[in-house]
């Protein structure tokens, strides 16, 4: 059964199973933020520093079966005077293995939830222009605001468009 839970604190175990989760993700083209290939204590000093800003200003969950991580997703809370309205919705992915069995689906449905529980009615987020993320957001119902060309490098260091999404969760 799969579990979603949202995390305040990463231990060991779940560093690893993280840590395997962003490799997979980097391995697997997508533009998270990295350059391939993505170094063991690359992937950690990321996780280590998400960890710092958990319970701040970044809510993070995790999608479980049994011990293994399937899938994650991060909410960053604006925590500017004008912008505590908002939250931008970062990092969600799911292992190749554990693709198309709808996690993504759950995780941002969860994100949806907590949101609209928090005040947070205006989320948004980007992502690649032609992804299956991209696809992914449509069918759940976002809309795109607008492409940005050359915004930034996929793992393999081309220059890809970016779409920028936003959905009101009120
Ligand atoms: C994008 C991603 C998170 C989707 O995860 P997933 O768990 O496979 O998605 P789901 O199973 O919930 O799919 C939901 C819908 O998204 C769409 N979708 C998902 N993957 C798709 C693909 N490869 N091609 C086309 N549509 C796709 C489908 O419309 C699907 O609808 P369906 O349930 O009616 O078939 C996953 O492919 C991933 O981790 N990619 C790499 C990381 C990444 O790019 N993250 C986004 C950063 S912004």
């Amino acid at each position: 059964m799969l579990r979603i839970r949202l995390v305040n604190a990463i231990g060991p175990s779940l560093l690893d199973g993280l840590g395997a989760l962003l490799t997979d993700a980097v391995e697997s083209g997508a533009s998270v933020g990295f350059l391939a290939p993505l170094e063991h204590d690359t992937a950690m000093h990321y996780w280590a520093h998400t960890a710092t800003s958990l319970g701040r200003d970044l809510r993070l969950w995790v999608a479980e079966r049994g011990n293994d991580v399937l899938g994650a997703v991060q909410l960053a809370l604006c925590e500017r005077e004008n912008g505590r309205h908002r939250a931008e919705v970062q990092k969600l992915f799911v292992l190749r293995s554990a693709r198309g069995q709808g996690v993504a689906t759950q995780l941002m449905a969860t994100v949806e939830s907590y949101a609209r529980e928090h005040g947070r009615s205006l989320l948004f987020l980007d992502t690649q222009v032609g992804s299956a993320a991209e696809k992914l957001y449509a069918h759940l119902g976002w809309t795109k605001a607008g492409e940005i060309p050359r915004y930034a490098a996929s793992p393999d260091g081309a220059l890809h468009t970016t779409a920028y999404f936003w959905k009101d969760v009120v």
